[in-house]
């Protein structure tokens, strides 16, 4: 099976993911399907990590994997360094709402809630009183241009307006590692800019990263690393200077 490339540890950075070998298939007997097949990175603090490739090549498994919503079946995984492969599922729980905030390529939201309600959730999960989580949700809907729509439902918004109450959920418990799955894709250019300042001052806290799955290559340039990923391997992994043009066949692989 091949083996993705590490970047050279380095030690100017701690690391808040380090994988090595991590494998997934889904399905049984012939109609198996190996979708991870050995997957190697590093996603260091301080950065924001970007994750491309093709449809279907394993972006959300990867990252599903990372955040503890779904089990590995092979390899090693520790997040800021906790080993999620032999944590209990109830311990994983407890670190995923303590540490993690999660933006789903659907957008997840509860229905029934309205943006307020659904941007408190994390709050509340972690033991804080209704007051608190509602008055945090509301600062961070202010912060994501949602002032106006704090007592709509999810139904009563628009694409990118649900993006953005999704955004302000996954922030609003200052979880160390953001993880995002196409964060920008329902956003026009201003809302995009908005959105990546907020993920950019989340990576500069030293203990802190942000993980992006994207297609959208108008927002590569606030990406520190660059991995590629073709059918289930990370192929390339590219570091930007904020200088360095990305090369061409990363934004074509970005395309694709
Ligand atoms: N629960 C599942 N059961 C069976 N197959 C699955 C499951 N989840 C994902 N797959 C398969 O794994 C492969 C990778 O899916 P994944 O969602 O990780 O792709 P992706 O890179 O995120 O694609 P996209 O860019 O379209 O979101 C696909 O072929 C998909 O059909
Ligand atoms: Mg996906």
């Amino acid at each position: 099976m091949p083996d993705s490339p590490i970047k050279e540890p380095d030690s100017e950075h701690k690391l808040a993911a380090r994988l090595r070998g991590i494998t997934r298939s889904f399905g049984d007997g012939g109609a198996r399907l190996q979708v991870l097949k050995g997957i190697n990175l590093d996603v260091r603090c301080g950065d924001i990590t970007m994750l491309v490739g093709p449809s279907g090549c394993g972006k959300t498994t990867l990252i599903s994997i990372i955040a503890g919503t779904l089990e590995a079946d092979d390899g090693e995984l520790d997040v800021f360094g906790c080993n999620l492969r032999t944590m209990k599922k109830s311990a994983i729980t407890r670190f995923r709402a303590e540490n993690i905030g999660f933006i789903f390529q659907q957008f997840n939201l509860i229905p029934t809630l309205n943006c307020i309600e659904n941007v408190s959730v994390p709050l509340l999960i972690q033991g804080k009183s209704t007051r608190y989580a509602e008055k945090k949700a509301r600062e961070v809907l202010d912060r994501v241009g949602l002032g106006d729509r704090m007592k709509h439902r999810p139904t009563q918004l628009s694409g990118g307006q649900q993006q953005r109450v999704a955004i302000a959920r996954a922030l609003v418990h200052e979880p160390k590692l953001i993880i995002c799955d196409e964060p920008t894709a329902a956003l026009d250019a201003k809302n995009g800019r908005v959105v990546m300042e907020l993920f950019e001052s989340v990576a500069k806290g030293a203990e802190r990263a942000v993980i992006i799955v994207t297609h959208d290559n108008r927002i590569f340039q606030h990406a520190n690393r660059i991995a590629s990923m073709d059918d289930g391997s990370v192929i390339e992994v590219h570091d930007l200077d904020g200088v360095t043009p990305l090369p061409a066949h990363l934004l074509h692989l970005a395309h694709s």
